[in-house]
């Protein structure tokens, strides 16, 4: 049974999908630990309400970045992760922390990487005037919202379209996406060349709509 270590800053829903598809789809892996920066985090009473241990790391009593990172990755490693998942964790990560994770630490971002990285994507997407949007999957490196893709959903931009409403459209591909490529990783299914994501085994390929 591998282990599964989420972290979040707020409300979690993400993290929510990934654990109702571990449970419901007996994946080999279980969500060890839920661990928050922020006291405050909504996620943590789910994760709490299913019985997975929760930890909070508050950022606020750290003095720099580097003390955060490192009191976090104690706390990670004591539920000696396989896959370690960022869903809205709105924090940046030192350079060594990235490394200590690498290849098993994904993050979730509303965007088509490598448009529109950083804050405010859907702003942002309504703001070019693009005819799509939606969300990547990565592989966490050094640089904010890169590292080599594992999955991506798609959603078209209406006419009327609203932050709040995009935002909405592309949470509910979200939650699909989320689950779909953590089970990839978690079984095995990815290969990594040259900074390129192949899936080994496209059998999951049709649980998910792009
Ligand atoms: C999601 O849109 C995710 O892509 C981004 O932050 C948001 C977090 O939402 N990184 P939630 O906390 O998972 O509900």
């Amino acid at each position: 049974m591998k282990n599964i270590v989420i972290l979040i800053s707020g409300r979690g829903s993400n993290m929510e999908a990934v654990v109702r598809a571990a449970q419901s789809e007996g994946w080999p892996a279980k969500v060890a630990a839920v661990i928050s920066n922020r006291p405050d985090a909504a996620g943590l009473a789910f994760a709490q309400a299913r019985g997975i241990p929760t930890v909070v790391v508050p950022s606020k009593q750290f003095a720099s970045r580097a003390e955060f990172d490192a009191a976090l990755q104690q706390e990670i490693d004591c539920f000696a992760p396989d896959l370690v998942v960022l869903a809205g964790f709105m924090r940046i990560l030192t350079g060594s922390f990235v490394e200590h994770y690498a290849g098993r630490m994904l993050n979730i971002h509303p965007s088509l990487l490598p448009a529109f990285p950083g804050l405010a994507t859907h702003r942002q997407a309504i703001e070019a005037g693009v005819p799509e949007h939606g969300a990547t999957v990565h592989f966490v490196t050094a640089e904010l919202d890169h590292g080599p893709v594992v999955a991506q959903a798609r959603v078209d931009v209406l006419p009327d379209d609203t932050e709040v409403t995009l935002a909405a459209r592309v949470l509910v591909e979200e939650h699909k996406l989320y689950p779909y490529a953590v089970r990839l990783v978690i079984e095995d299914r990815l290969s990594i060349e040259h900074g390129v994501v192949r899936v080994l085994d496209t059998r999951l390929a049709d649980t998910i709509s792009h």
